[in-house]
């Protein structure tokens, strides 16, 4: 559903920023009802005739469930036998640790190298580098967080503060308990506070930063910014986990060649959330201008009385360029759309993600600049379409690294490492809070059913990873990460400046 649910998603955002308790309520009542209508179809196909066990009756396709690390042998799944209101977690996944072989530090083989977006990790932390985290900075987090997480001796303890909007929070946590099933024995003792909405919330201070996780953050904000709940899935809108979902676009942006793709570039979206995007909106082709821009608004409530049907994100893999601009927060689309091996324009953003950082102008997208937007979405396409090497070089780029560094096992190294780095820094020892609940994918899991409980199915980590999450490359020195910063800045004023030339060219030409 490419765009469509991308864009619809940040239309739920935009009401999640806006007008949270209202709306949310009566537009959701349709969505409920639709994932209802699914989720009773497939009860009724799967979960239903195999009692509780998935193992036999609906196998992952090889495709949608083998990532590329060796998985042990040994297949633990979803243990519903107590009962689909069953709150106990079970005593031990792992009936022994002489199969945790990847856990001895003796292991003989290295792990290659994380991709480079982790060293963000160490800047996200450098805050706290020399003080450390007391109890007191993830305390003082309370106020922003949806719900507190202890992890002691691999079993997870959460205390919740406010119910956090969708499904976000269950899909999170649901995260979490995987990566302790992937890595078991692995993930250190560790209490943080966490926050699922759009938004960073904590402005950079000299000291005493509260510590807080999140999924995204900006320039003047101090978060820890964290893999987002669309990973695992996001049942509302009917976004698959990313493993399936990531190899149904592969797929779909190969159907067609670079070249053989429309010579345009393409959004479409919810204008809504962002007055940029209506901005973007007014770049349109219409019968008096043409900037190269194929812009729709989407008209999500149709689409979701269709039932999702135009939902294919691969297949809107269908021009040679696509626009990324943020929603309220940073916005999941980025991932789709980077990933269709079209060359993203991407719209100067404000707030960065967990990997977002780590992308390069010119290398992995074009730069667009925020304000004055329709001359320089045509200047790339222009550019683009005089360039195709050139062009092609940077949207194969761009996909493969959504694909190659962002795919499933890397987002979990993320997660081990962003945990590992943290809890290194924690100033006391954690212990399980008052009012706080063990949970396990067990407890999270068998009470739910429908399109939700599918895509936990999915998404579950069968089996622990027999070899050590990747290596944590060091933190960048003040030098090369001034290198860093100053090569992405001038790549962005090298494509201004040859927008700027082209349009003089222009002037001169016209008179
Ligand atoms: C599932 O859990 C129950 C209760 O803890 C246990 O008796 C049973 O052996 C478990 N089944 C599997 C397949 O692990
Ligand atoms: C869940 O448990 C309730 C009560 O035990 C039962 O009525 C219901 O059918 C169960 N649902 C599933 C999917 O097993
Ligand atoms: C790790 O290796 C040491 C020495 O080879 C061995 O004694 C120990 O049992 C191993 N531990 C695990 C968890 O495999
Ligand atoms: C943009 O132009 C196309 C072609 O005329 C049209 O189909 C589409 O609805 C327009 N988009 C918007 C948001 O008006």
């Amino acid at each position: 559903m490419g765009s469509f649910c991308s864009e619809e998603s940040d239309l739920i955002k935009g009401m999640d920023a806006m007008v949270r308790r209202p709306l949310t309520k009566t537009s959701l009542t349709a969505v409920f009802l639709l994932v209802l209508a699914i989720g009773l179809f497939l009860c009724s196909r799967d979960y239903m005739i195999a009692g509780n066990s998935r193992q036999n009756i609906n196998p992952k396709t090889p495709e949608n469930s083998r990532s590329t690390t060796k998985t042990s042998q040994l297949i633990f799944p979803l243990n519903c036998s107590l009962g689909n209101r069953s709150r106990t977690c079970p005593a031990n996944y792992y009936p022994s640790t002489k199969f945790l072989t990847g856990s001895n530090d003796s292991s003989p083989v290295p792990s290659p190298s994380c991709p480079d977006h982790f060293r963000w990790i160490h800047e996200d932390l450098s805050v706290w580098r020399e003080t450390g985290i007391t109890k007191e900075l993830v305390m003082n987090a309370r106020p922003m967080a949806d719900f507190r997480l202890v992890i002691l001796n691999g079993k997870v303890y959460v205390q919740t503060y406010r119910k956090a909007f969708q499904s976000r929070d269950t899909f999170t946590l649901w995260g979490i308990l995987q990566l302790l099933r992937r890595y078991p024995g692995k993930v250190p003792d560790l209490e943080l506070m966490f926050d699922c909405s759009d938004r960073p919330s904590i402005r950079k201070a000299v000291n005493n930063n509260p510590a807080l996780f999140r999924y995204c953050g900006d320039d003047s904000s101090v978060e820890i910014v964290f893999p987002d709940w669309s990973f695992w899935g996001w049942p509302e809108i009917n976004i698959k986990p990313w493993e399936a979902l990531s190899n149904e676009l592969e797929r779909g942006s190969k159907r067609k060649s670079w070249m053989e793709k429309e010579p345009y570039s393409h959004w479409k979206g919810n204008p809504y959330v962002n007055p940029k995007r209506n901005d973007l909106l007014r770049c349109n082709v219409s019968e008096k201008q043409d900037w190269n821009a194929r812009v729709y608004a989407q008209d999500w409530g149709h689409e979701e009385r269709q039932g999702f049907k135009h939902s294919d994100l691969g297949s809107q893999c269908t021009h040679r360029y696509k626009i990324y601009l943020e929603g309220v927060g940073w916005s999941v689309s980025e991932k789709y759309i980077m990933a269709c091996e079209s060359m993203t324009l991407l719209v100067k953003p404000r707030f960065y993600d967990f990997f977002s950082r780590g992308l390069m102008p010119l290398q992995h997208y074009w730069p667009i600049k925020d304000h004055d937007m329709c001359p320089s979405l045509k200047f790339a396409v222009d550019w683009g379409n005089t360039h195709q090497q050139q062009a092609e070089a940077i949207a194969k780029a761009g996909s493969s690294l959504i694909l190659q560094d962002l795919k499933m096992d890397y987002v979990y190294d993320y997660m081990f490492h962003a945990l590992n780095q943290y809890a290194k820094l924690l100033r006391y020892k954690p212990t399980v809070p008052d009012g706080a609940v063990e949970i396990c994918s067990e407890s999270i899991g068998c009470p739910i059913e429908g399109l939700m409980r599918k895509f936990l199915d999915d998404s579950l980590v069968e089996g622990f990873v027999d070899s050590n999450p990747c290596t944590m490359p060091p933190p960048y020195d003040p030098a090369s990460f001034q290198v860093f910063l100053q090569r992405k800045d001038e790549a962005i004023k090298k494509v201004e400046a040859l927008e700027k030339e082209h349009r003089e060219r222009d002037v001169v030409e016209k008179h």
